[in-house]
């Protein structure tokens, strides 16, 4: 057993985060041994809340885990409430009682995890309460887990990172990306630096083209308030489709540990183009969902969904492409797109490879009498809902006379089937825990992702587009397939339904 030792503090305790991801989280690794005994959680929000009441809530959290009642009891013993104003001093000092009895109680060796789940407008204010009221201890350790949005625009991150790092080193904080945890997105190096049939081919030599799709069926749903102010560029690219980007993109680490990671993200980043804002406008594409139908289900336009402005100019999808200057780059454009109500839940990379230099089958005639073309193969990483890659290849078509045919070699498992993925909730606790920062957002690599992402969001903001600009259940506006197309390219050459559906 690997037991870890410590308290979780987790401000915005009562919120949909913690009830969704972290109490099931925690109870996969106290299940798992990886907490055990001495362990212990603070939940603290402004609700009056009980212990008993909060622990019930707890219990409810984990319920499609199947606990045993002993198991649940025993688990949710652990949690303890506080209610908060984190604007008010005396309320450290209540907190800071309740973390040294607790210290003591489970014998926790000064091991503190500050867990913020709550808008980051309060992060300033909690780290300097912590440190003013005196609760950050000379034993053991202090981690702060913080979640996105880090910021609006470069400026307001940078505003966000001094207060913080006047607080905590950047080795003690943990800005949670949560598709770092998600088991594809880390088997993404295994890929590349397990096999030197892709990594020798990893270039611009041999790609042509890399795709990158997030796509969601589902609407804004009920976050209408905090998507009119972030919307798709800021909600998914910022963070999660750059930190992949940085991924493909990156040379191999000489180690694969946190410090040599995350110097080859932030170099894979800086030299994506920083393009001028008319680049920006010809290269990236906005849409927003309008009315439409998806297996027989009628879904509302964006601009009518609850807390959402009837104007609204904000984006429920993006695609645009990448260009990274450099070496192993050059020329190959990494399209990226993402959005909401598209034609199903689906993040797929297909790393799209270049065509043989002369098709020396380019006279034969298949079975409806046409030219055969040679598609590219084409590596697909399919990071949800199934995990696994498949590579396409082209082969012959048994039988008499020489026609090819492409074969996908296709190697897939569905998390939910086997139920070996852990969440990734729970392995970026994990990793808190064990101090491990790689698979976290480095401040280096927000910067960047800002300084990319503002002059879009700039040139976006002096311009307006009519939405809505495709239909709900579609695979969003024509705009992002031409796009493609311009240059030669579409996404996904398969025929398969992301293809076909135009917006
Ligand atoms: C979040 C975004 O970061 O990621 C949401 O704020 C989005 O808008 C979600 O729906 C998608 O995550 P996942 O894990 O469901 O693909």
């Amino acid at each position: 057993m690997n037991e870890k030792i410590a308290l979780f503090t987790i401000f915005g305790g009562t919120g949909d985060l913690a009830k969704r991801k972290l109490y099931p989280s925690l109870f996969r690794l106290y299940r798992k041994g990886n907490l055990a005994e001495h362990f212990a959680v603070i939940g603290t929000a402004r609700r009056d809340w009980s212990d008993d009441h909060y622990r019930e809530i707890v219990r409810d959290t984990i319920k499609d885990l199947n606990p045993t009642a002993e198991e649940a009891e025993a688990f949710s013993s652990h949690f303890y409430y506080q209610s908060h104003n984190v604007n008010d001093s005396e309320h450290y000092d209540t907190l800071k009682k309740l973390s040294d009895t607790l210290n003591d109680k489970y014998e926790l060796g000064g091991n503190h995890i500050y867990y913020l789940a709550m808008a980051p407008q309060f992060f300033g204010t909690i780290v300097q309460h912590l440190k003013s009221q005196g609760i950050l201890t000379d034993n053991g350790f202090d981690r702060l887990v913080i979640e996105k949005p880090f910021g609006s625009d470069y400026d307001s991150a940078y505003q966000l990172n001094e207060e913080i790092r006047a607080v905590f080193p950047e080795k003690d904080i943990f800005r949670i990306d949560h598709y770092l945890g998600k088991e594809m997105i880390q088997n993404i190096s295994a890929i590349r630096f397990a096999n030197n049939i892709f990594e020798s081919q990893w270039n611009n030599r041999y790609i042509d083209n890399v795709q990158i799709t997030f796509a969601e069926s589902l609407g804004v749903e009920d976050r209408g308030g905090y998507y009119e102010h972030s919307g798709a560029l800021k909600d998914m690219v910022q963070n999660h489709i750059l930190q992949v980007v940085a991924l493909l993109a990156m040379e191999p680490p000489v180690a694969f540990s946190e410090a040599e990671i995350r110097a080859e993200k932030v170099k894979a980043l800086q030299a994506i183009r920083l393009y001028s804002e008319k680049e920006a406008l010809e290269n990236f594409v906005r849409g927003q969902y309008g009315q439409g139908k998806l297996d027989d289900q009628e879904f509302i336009r964006y601009r009518d969904e609850p807390n959402v402005d009837e104007h609204s100019q904000t984006e429920t999808f993006v695609a645009g492409k990448f260009l990274i200057d450099n070496f192993r780059w050059s020329g190959v454009p990494f399209y990226i797109r993402t959005g909401k109500r598209l034609t199903e839940k689906g993040t797929r990379i297909n790393i799209v490879f270049k065509q043989v230099p002369v098709n020396v089958f380019k006279d034969d005639i298949d079975k409806c009498g046409e030219k055969t073309d040679l598609p590219p193969n084409v590596l697909t990483i399919y990071i949800q809902p199934t995990e696994g890659f498949s590579m396409t290849l082209n082969g012959k078509e048994i039988g008499q006379g020489f026609t090819t045919t492409p074969v996908k070699l296709d190697y897939r498992h569905s998390a939910e089937t086997t139920g070996n993925s852990p969440e990734a909730y729970e392995k970026l606790l994990l990793d808190s825990l064990n101090g491990d920062g790689t698979n976290f957002s480095h401040w280096d690599e927000v910067a960047q992702s800002w300084r990319i992402v503002d002059i879009i969001r700039h040139a976006w903001d002096k311009t307006s587009v009519d939405f809505p600009n495709y239909a709900a259940g579609s695979m969003g506006p024509d705009a992002a397939f031409d796009l493609l197309e311009q240059d030669g390219f579409s996404w996904d050459w398969q025929p398969d339904v992301w293809y076909r559906e135009r917006g």
